[in-house]
């Protein structure tokens, strides 16, 4: 594998996301060889910790997340960090970190190129962004940024920090990481839909009678209830991650894999996204908050939310599009937090038809994402020792040597960030049309609760949500399929 000269920024550098995923998944790459000799990394934070510090923080980490390293290793991975100390709106730090970034550059051979990643709170990007530009940090060489979610808080703040972004970037170089396009299993959507005749050629309205996205979570906010209170399950789910999967599904056929053929194909299908109106959101939209049990709080008492909060940890909704291989077909989606487990799920429900058989059961396309990885299809076929119908699964499933081989999704996006393969990230047109839905959703919301009537289901914790998103389906034989 080709050694790519670079440094590294991290700002957030002492943060949870570079020691959880960043850090680990540039060991790995490192041991790859993708990024060797030539490579530093300056991590960033207020705190005032040394370099040396921050590579005993690395070591530790390295230890933590991997079963078996080799010491040297570790260590000489570690040796290419360095820390400065960094408060976001002072000048003076910048022009600090450019002359370190300029030595390290010198130093490690890393022809001018430089990699900014922003890990730290969203509302800092727009400001460091601008800092960038005007203290002229990029290098001579290639110079990319990758920017973590949320990208804005609606369209108005997004099309703000972009503006701040592309001062210093052209859209190419910049990698909106959305982590579910590193999953396994969102991969694979593509794959499966192209290369098989038997999914290719039911991929439309004529067969597909919907499809169904679910991203149950197990957990509560936890400790950030801060950052969500401002967000709500809409914007922290549904903006990125389940709308990546949905564009994935009902996307036409890329003309080849090329990042901007993929692109392409996904603005086609966004510019016919049916935005809702304030009736259809009330009547298809279902918004709901945890309750409390003996051992959980309710949402509302948990740690920094309002306990007058109308933010919604529960989110179920309908969207359509009017082109594509599957114009009209009705995608339904949920997510909340406190499901009764932790479950990613696609299930294709497809049409009956008609059979001399009289009562077979639908075929469903199940693609489960996490925690397991499989896709699943139910399939009719005859009782051995009565008359009647009985209904299998054809199951496609991951041994599990096969899922350790599996890269984390972080370590597969940062590969690509090396690599400038922008297939997996959030272009800027994708993104301006999500938000154009998730404000629209939001919009209807704030004018119910400005009416001082809004409808919020409260839900009991640990099971499968509000039972008002049961009501969501167009006609009464649809159902969710996974309950
Ligand atoms: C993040 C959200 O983007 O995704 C979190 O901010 C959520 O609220 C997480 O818990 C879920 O990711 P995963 O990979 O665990 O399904």
């Amino acid at each position: 594998m080709k050694n790519i000269p670079v440094i590294m920024i991290i700002f957030g550098g002492s943060g949870d996301l570079a020691h959880r995923k960043l850090y680990p998944s540039l060991f790995n790459l490192y041991e790859q060889g993708l990024i060797h000799d030539n490579f530093a990394v300056i991590g960033t934070a207020r705190r005032p910790w040394s370099h040396e510090y921050l590579r005993e923080q690395v070591s530790d980490v390295i230890h933590e997340t991997h079963d078996q390293v080799d010491e040297n290793e570790v260590k000489a991975f570690a040796s290419h960090f360095y820390y400065q100390s960094h408060d976001v709106t002072n000048v003076e730090h910048y022009v600090t970190l450019k002359k370190l970034a300029q030595e390290l550059d010198d130093r490690y051979s890393a022809q001018g190129n430089c990699l900014f990643y922003m890990a730290m709170a969203p509302r800092f990007f727009g400001t460091i962004a601008t800092h960038i530009n005007d203290q002229h940090l990029t290098g001579s060489g290639f110079n990319r940024i990758v920017v973590e979610k949320p990208f804005g808080h609606d369209l108005v703040s997004a099309e703000q920090l972009n503006k701040e972004i592309t001062a210093s970037f052209d859209e190419n170089d910049i990698f909106r990481i959305d982590h579910y396009l590193g999953k396994e299993m969102i991969q694979n959507i593509m794959p499966m839909r192209f290369t098989n005749p038997l999914i290719k050629n039911i991929w439309s309205g004529e067969y597909i009678k919907n499809i169904q996205i679910t991203l149950a979570e197990r957990l509560g906010v936890e400790a950030r209830g801060g950052y969500y209170d401002t967000s709500g399950a809409l914007r922290d789910m549904v903006q990125n991650h389940i709308f990546q999967i949905i564009t994935l599904l009902a996307m036409p056929e890329p003309k080849d894999l090329s990042s901007d053929s993929v692109h392409q194909a996904k603005q086609e299908l966004l510019k016919s996204l049916i935005i809702p109106t304030p009736e259809e959101v009330k009547k298809n939209f279902v918004r709901g908050q945890y309750l409390g049990s003996d051992t959980t709080f309710a949402y509302k008492k948990e740690p920094n939310v309002d306990p007058d909060s109308t933010t919604e940890t529960y989110v179920a909704g309908k969207t359509k599009f009017t082109s594509g291989p599957i114009a009209g077909v009705p995608i339904y989606f949920r997510t909340g937090k406190e499901f009764k487990e932790k479950k990613t799920r696609i299930d294709i429900v497809l049409k009956h038809i008609n059979n001399p058989y009289g009562q077979a059961h639908s075929n469903n396309i199940t693609i489960e994402v996490d925690p397991e990885s499989k896709i699943y299809i139910t399939i009719n076929g005859k009782k051995i020792d009565e008359p009647g119908i009985r209904r299998e699964d054809l199951t496609y499933a991951f041994s599990k040597e096969e899922m350790a081989k599996v890269p984390d999704g972080y370590e597969r996006l940062l590969h690509d960030v090396f690599v400038n393969d922008s297939t997996n990230f959030t272009h800027w047109s994708e993104l301006k049309r999500y938000w154009e839905f998730i404000d629209a959703v939001e919009d209807a919301w704030q004018k119910e609760n400005e009416a001082g009537n809004p409808e919020i289901a409260q839900y009991l914790p640990y099971r499968m949500g509000p039972k008002e998103a049961d009501n969501i389906f167009e006609s009464p034989t649809e159902h969710w399929i996974y309950e």
